[in-house]
């Protein structure tokens, strides 16, 4: 969506996954503290959104949203005054029609979507200060027609409040799983590509609830050429620290991430971060890949059933190239300067996980743990056109 936000794939922290419906304002400033004094937001972690049920589940008299008095007794409007004071942005969630997920599965009662509100609600975000909308279709019914319409309207009443609003959007919960089968790139600024995530490396879905990140990255891959400064696809929010995961896979999960030009929005409880997550969410060169302003998602170049190779390029015409070992023992992962794009005889290779710096006439190699991910940044020689992806296959709609 080229509405001024966005270039880069947003970055931030969001609720949902470690608090659920457990949210109140002093939770969230907590996080948002947690952000600053971690080094996160200086990376560029800078969106705290507070997803589901932070609202009253009735509007006011003259119709407008209002938060939660219980939960934030001080108002949505402090709360974005607090996040704005330290350099963050504030993000909120909300649904178009009937009720939010929460209320759907009756975790929380009301229904206050925005259908039919989308000016009104739109002006009340903007006067709050909110800066990202999540805005979340959360209902059996609807074709992808019903869907485009409805998201483009709040599309439209963001950007006629004049407030530069990333928008977010998810076609898939509860839904049919759409999102693999559109380009939303004239809808929104990221989009959800698949069912919610989970603390899991494989839950054997295919696009069902729920999804590990194996699941996840198989969905997603393939849709690569959608992407672009303004449009991303949206894997969900992550899932490191969480626990359900070894490091390696919490460090593959992050990688493919990165290289996959996702929206890097953690999940996990920042007051509470191992060395182990911490050393994840801020490494610089894979956060540097991820933020790099060509802003394209990386291609997937190989893949036999085992190894997987994906490369990305940069806008100062290095390549990112990922070697993902999905199979269960320890491989070796090979590409070389040419297959991922790179004309020339030299090349430097460095690693993003170690930092260490090589040299190659072609050859890009690593030993990988079973689900572990090696990440390479490529540089010197010349740079040809994007390497093919070799998957096409679009995922096709599942009901449920
Ligand atoms: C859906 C979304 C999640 C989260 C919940 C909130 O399941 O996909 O990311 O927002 O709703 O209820």
């Amino acid at each position: 969506l080229n509405n001024g936000v966005a270039r880069t794939p947003p970055m931030g922290w969001n609720s949902w996954n470690t608090f659920g419906c457990n949210i109140n304002e002093a939770l969230i400033r907590q996080q948002a503290d947690a952000l600053v004094s971690s080094g996160m937001r200086d990376l560029g972690y800078q969106y705290v959104v507070v997803d589901d049920c932070w609202f009253n589940p009735n509007r006011d008299s003259a119709g407008n949203l209002q938060g939660d008095p219980t939960r934030f007794p001080s108002g949505m409007k402090a709360l974005g005054d607090y996040l704005h004071a330290r350099g963050l942005k504030f993000g909120i969630y909300q649904v178009p029609v009937d009720r939010t997920c929460a209320q759907y599965f009756g975790a929380y009662p009301g229904a206050t979507g925005s259908q039919g509100h989308e000016t009104q609600d739109a002006r009340q975000f903007a006067a709050w200060g909110v800066d990202f909308l999540k805005y979340d279709w959360c209902s059996p019914n609807g074709t992808i027609d019903d869907q485009v319409r409805t998201f483009a309207r709040m599309r439209d009443a963001l950007a006629a409040t004049g407030r530069p609003i990333v928008y977010s959007i998810n076609p898939n919960s509860i839904h049919a799983k759409t999102g693999p089968l559109r380009n939303w790139g004239d809808v929104a600024n990221m989009w959800r590509t698949t069912e919610d995530i989970t603390n899991a490396w494989n839950t054997g879905q295919t696009n069902g609830y729920p999804m590990g990140i194996q699941n996840i990255v198989n969905v997603n891959v393939p849709l690569a050429s959608y992407a672009g400064p303004g449009q991303f696809n949206d894997p969900d929010m992550m899932e490191v620290g969480n626990g359900g995961m070894t490091d390696t896979e919490m460090r593959s999960h992050f990688a493919l991430w990165a290289i996959m030009a996702s929206p890097l929005i953690a999940g996990n409880d920042l007051r509470a971060m191992s060395a182990q997550t911490l050393t994840i969410l801020r490494n610089q060169r894979l956060v540097a890949i991820n933020q790099d302003p060509l802003a394209v998602q990386a291609t997937q170049i190989a893949n036999d059933g085992t190894r997987r190779v994906l490369a990305k390029r940069l806008a100062n015409g290095d390549i990112a190239v990922a070697l993902f070992n999905q199979g269960s023992a320890a491989t070796t992962v090979s590409t070389t300067a040419a297959a991922v794009g790179k004309t020339g005889s030299s090349f430097t290779l460095v690693d993003a996980w170690t930092g260490a710096t090589s040299t190659t006439t072609g050859a890009i190699s690593a030993n990988v743990p079973a689900h572990g991910t090696a990440v390479f940044r490529v540089s010197g020689g010349g740079t040809t056109t994007p390497p093919p992806s070799t998957t096409t296959t679009l995922v096709s709609a599942a009901s449920g």
